[in-house]
């Protein structure tokens, strides 16, 4: 029997402060049509002083683990995606490590932006199958709302901040992770980045994109990355129950179901609460479909994102 690495629970956490767009168009030169009509985003959560992406990332982990029903204690295994950490170093998955106060364990962060949960779910899972870990924490936290040029209405309309985790446990059951296809092309760097950083201007910098390009690469990459992770599985696009999509733009999302020929109402949705939380935002969606009671055990789930390298990923689950 082969081993694999099971979705034994799911959380999440967001910012206990909830932005409107009529709130941000009182400061910044939009309107609550325009976002709505353009992106889908009704709301978004940004951070208070005390919150960080590790204080966020402990509480969905927290959360995770109670659902999984496994001690903190049990967890060998941190992968925690994020771009935007507490601090340049050390990583905030070492922070999350002594805020549940685990003594030991392998503890590190992942940075792919966007698709970094992709990329996380995946290096947790291959450690698991080949035997390095039992039970990993595998989270998305992001702050985005402190790397982003406030002035900006490009861009400062689109994101908002989170977290959400996973626990993965060992098991010799057919579920689990079936597949997971990742990819980079980092030749498209100056199309969605931050303009600053440790060792080029000493400083944490602000995000920029080409938004109306990103969409374009978006859309054929994503289809093309599901396709070959059904594939990987053994599945067709018919046998998806529940898509699980990063969750950057409902126009995207929109595009995506089409090209798969898939029932919208098969796409879990939380872009319009939550805007774009980069790798924080398909844990966050899967931790709210799992509660609300929609993704059940056995479901074919399948997570995807894309963003900032370029990079993106999809996996494929037996729930
Ligand atoms: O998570 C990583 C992946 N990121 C993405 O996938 C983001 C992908 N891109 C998008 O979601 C969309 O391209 C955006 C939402 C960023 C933009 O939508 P769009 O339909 O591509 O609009 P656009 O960039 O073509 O801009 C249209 C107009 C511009 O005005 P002009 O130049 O046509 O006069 C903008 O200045 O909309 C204007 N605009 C705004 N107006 C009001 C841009 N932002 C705003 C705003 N409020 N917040």
């Amino acid at each position: 029997m082969m081993r694999r690495a099971a979705i034994l629970g799911t959380g999440s956490a967001l910012p206990a402060r909830r932005v409107s767009n009529a709130e941000l168009a009182q400061t910044v030169d939009t309107s609550d049509e325009w976002i709505v009509e353009r992106t889908g985003i009704r709301f978004r959560h940004i951070a208070g002083p005390d919150e960080t992406t590790a204080t966020l990332a402990t509480a969905a982990a927290q959360q995770a683990l109670a659902a999984a029903g496994v001690e903190a204690s049990a967890i060998d295994l941190i992968v925690l995606a994020t771009a935007t950490p507490d601090q340049t170093f050390p990583s905030s998955a070492t922070k999350v490590q002594a805020a549940l106060g685990i003594d030991d364990c392998i503890a590190f962060d992942v940075q792919a932006v966007c698709s970094g949960f992709l990329y996380a779910v995946s290096v947790a899972e291959s450690m698991i199958r080949a035997g390095s870990a039992n039970h990993a924490l595998v989270i998305g936290s992001e702050t985005f709302s402190r790397i982003l040029d406030w002035e900006d209405r490009n861009t400062c309309v689109l994101f908002g901040d989170g977290a959400g985790a996973i626990v993965l446990g060992a098991t010799e059951e057919d579920r689990g992770i079936l597949s997971t296809k990742l990819h980079a092309d980092g030749r498209h760097n100056e199309l969605l980045y931050v303009d600053g950083g440790p060792s080029t201007t000493g400083t944490v910098g602000k995000l920029r994109m080409k938004g109306r390009e990103v969409f374009r690469h978006a859309v054929v990459n994503l289809a093309n990355v599901l396709g070959e992770s059904l594939g990987a599985a053994g599945l067709e696009p018919g046998d998806i129950d529940w898509l699980v999509p990063h969750q950057a733009n409902a126009r995207i999302l929109d595009a995506t179901a089409r090209k798969l020929d898939l029932d919208p109402a098969k796409v879990v949705v939380t872009v319009d609460q939550h805007a774009n939380t980069s790798a924080a935002s398909v844990p966050l969606a899967l931790d709210l479909a799992v509660r609300d009671g929609r993704i059940k055990r056995g479901d074919i789930v399948v997570l995807e994102a894309m963003g900032g390298g370029f990079t993106w990923g999809a996996a494929v689950v037996r729930y």
